[in-house]
């Protein structure tokens, strides 16, 4: 069984979590998208990870992790990350396997995508400043692209950096009036990657085929959410890659009829961080509330998140592009305690209804929400571990959604712990 875990909203649904529990069941864990933007948390005992390159597989001894092409490796991030993992007698020596053709993120990059943040003021997208737009921009220019192959031959890859740091920093002085670079500098920490990294970096197109031919069971683990996508999403305020499940066969080179299940994780609300419209945004006491109970504060970034009620528009239209099968719905705990709930089951844009999601933002941004109103619950669900633990009111949310998103729920989040899950 291969298997494939996609966001259906913003991003940060609980996907670390889902992957972590499904790794026990699969061979194989692969990140196929986006770079150190994400960050996926696993909670084990007392012990929280916050894996923002390496798959959230990488936590389970006996489970093989693959950095696909399709990935922006930051090679300070992913060595920090085995550094990290080491502290906890956690290895990854012979079960990591990088792809050498996934690309680099260096420091120009990161120092461009905050320049250019900045310079925009209001207008940011409100990017997480890890080099990401940048990156994947210079592999779809191609000629000052630095891949993980080009780590192997390091008198090349000095003379390529020479060129590449000379023309970023020509751009920075003259556009940004910013500091210079220097290339030996980045050079100096790229042949420091070379010995660290080169041992796992592969062909992992063959390796995944090879395996999956072999019988090996695949868990691909999607970053970001379908919201997010740079083709179908929110544009400009996404990500720079196909972070819906339509991303997943582009990022590791095997086949979306290859895998049996793509799950789609959400939150049983909304949230997001950065710029861009969030029709179901609560800008107030609930919104607030519903920060302070489920820690809605970015993993990577530390940003408070924007909060708001679950938006079956948006969630309805991350299953119909990624054709997803069926949906893992996290953090049903956080909303304990309020004491009337909405989900939003259809927009109005200019006096008609529809509910099928206007990724288009000038568009997306003039919507009203048409709201369903459900009674809350005030109990503590955490301890709930069956769906008939649930009150009968959580249960009445549960079914509501799926009748709105017409597709069933596997998958019920009641805390951060692996075993805080009800399986349908
Ligand atoms: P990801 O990027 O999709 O992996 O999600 P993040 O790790 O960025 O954010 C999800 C947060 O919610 C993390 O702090 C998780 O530990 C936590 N979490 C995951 N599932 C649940 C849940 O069902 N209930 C609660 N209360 N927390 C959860
Ligand atoms: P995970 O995998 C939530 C958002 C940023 C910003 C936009 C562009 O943890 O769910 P970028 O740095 O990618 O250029 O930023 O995308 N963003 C995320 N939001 N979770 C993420 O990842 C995100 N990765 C990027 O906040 O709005
Ligand atoms: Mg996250």
């Amino acid at each position: 069984m291969n298997t494939c875990i996609v966001g259906l909203q913003w991003g940060d649904e609980g996907k670390g979590k889902v992957v972590d529990i499904l790794a026990e069941e699969h061979d194989i864990v692969v990140r196929y998208s986006g770079g150190a933007n994400a960050g996926h948390t696993v909670v084990v005992g007392d012990i929280r990870f916050a894996l923002h390159i390496l798959p959230s597989g990488s936590i389970r001894q006996d489970t093989v992790c693959v950095i696909a092409s399709g990935v922006v490796v930051d090679p300070e991030v992913l060595i920090a990350g085995l550094e990290r993992l080491a502290r906890e007698n956690i290895t990854l020596d012979n079960r990591l396997f990088i792809s050498e053709n996934a690309h680099i993120v260096l420091d120009y990059h990161k120092k461009e995508d905050q320049l250019r943040e900045e310079s925009l003021g209001k207008d940011k997208i409100g990017t997480t400043i890890r080099g990401i737009g940048p990156c994947y921009a210079d592999k779809v220019g191609r000629s000052y692209a630095v891949r993980m192959a080009d780590l192997r031959d390091l008198e090349k890859l000095k003379a390529k950096l020479q060129r590449i740091v000379a023309y970023k920093n020509k751009i920075f002085g003259a556009v940004y009036d910013a500091e210079p670079l220097s290339a030996e500098g980045i050079f100096e920490k790229c042949r420091f990657y070379a010995e660290r990294l080169l041992g796992f970096t592969v062909d992992t197109t063959a390796f995944l085929h090879r395996s999956i031919a072999e019988g090996k069971s695949v868990l691909f683990e999607g970053a970001q959410g379908s919201l997010l996508d740079l083709d179908h999403g929110t544009f400009p305020f996404v990500t720079s890659s196909n972070s819906s499940a339509l991303g997943m066969s582009a990022g590791c080179g095997v086949p979306a009829k290859m895998v049996d299940r793509f799950l789609g994780v959400a939150k049983a609300y909304t949230t997001r961080v950065g710029g861009g419209p969030f029709p179901t945004e609560q800008d107030n006491e609930i919104g607030q509330y519903i920060r302070d109970k489920g820690n809605e504060y970015g993993t990577t970034t530390g940003r408070p998140r924007r909060c708001g009620w679950f938006d079956a528009v948006a969630v309805s239209y991350g299953i119909t592009i990624g054709g997803v099968d069926s949906t893992a719905l996290m953090h049903l705990d956080t909303l304990s305690g309020l004491k009337e709930l909405q989900i939003c089951r259809a927009y109005k844009i200019d006096g008609e209804e529809t509910a099928f999601f206007p990724a288009e933002t000038t568009r997306l941004a003039r919507v009203q929400c048409v709201y369903e109103t459900c009674p809350g619950w005030e109990e503590d669900i955490s301890e709930a571990r069956d769906f008939e633990d649930l009150p009968l009111n959580a249960r009445k949310y549960i079914r509501l959604v799926e009748e709105m998103t017409k597709k069933a729920i596997s998958i019920i989040g009641v805390g951060p712990e692996r075993n805080q899950t009800i399986f349908m």
